[in-house]
């Protein structure tokens, strides 16, 4: 019998800092119950490209490829809300996108792609999940306003825990040059 090789489930993200993560999660608190359930301010991030299962030989390429991308720190103003109906997620996301937001992705995408990863076929929609099996919203939220210089993006894992499922950065990526 061949053994099926370890796999982590990865994906390269933005991840605001900790002050931001947590007004963002604060906003989703004051939302009225049931509304959905809450993503925990340390697992608040918004993705840049899923990788899925991925074992270790892929892992590697995919981590020295991502290192290729070069690419300025940017603004990210975060300052709306949006509901996807068949995920049932509720999320934040920036009115106007800044166009190193997609460009970011575009260069990952191409530097990924000889690790064998295929890009999602929609359209990228910048999003940061604050609910999963959410409800449409039935009142008007407080504004929600959140906005950061990106310096950074990272690989995250994504780990089961009895506590649920929990986000790990395994390794950052400076942004510059
Ligand atoms: P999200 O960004 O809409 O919340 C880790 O699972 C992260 O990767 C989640 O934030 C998740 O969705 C995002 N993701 C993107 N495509 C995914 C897919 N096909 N399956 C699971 N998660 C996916």
């Amino acid at each position: 019998m061949t053994e099926t090789p370890e796999t982590h489930r990865l994906f390269f993200a933005l991840r605001p800092d900790a002050a931001q993560r947590t007004a963002l999660a604060d906003w989703s608190a004051q939302l009225p119950p049931r509304t959905g359930r809450r993503v925990p301010a340390d697992n608040i991030h918004l993705t840049l490209a899923f990788l899925g299962d991925t074992p270790a030989e892929r892992q590697d390429c995919m981590e020295r490829a991502a290192g290729e991308v070069r690419m300025p720190p940017f603004e990210l103003v975060v300052d709306r809300v949006g509901y996807f109906a068949r995920a049932r997620v509720l999320w934040a996301g920036p009115t106007q996108p800044p166009a190193a937001l997609p460009e970011l992705v575009e260069q990952l995408n191409r530097a990924l792609a000889p690790c064998g990863y295929v890009p999602e076929s929609r359209p990228f929609h910048p999003h940061i999940t604050l609910l999963r099996k959410a409800r449409p919203l039935s009142v008007e939220p407080e504004p929600l306003y959140c906005a950061w210089r990106v310096e950074r993006f990272c690989l995250m894992v994504s780990e089961s825990a009895s506590a649920g499922v929990r986000y790990r950065v395994i390794r950052d990526y400076p942004l510059g040059g």
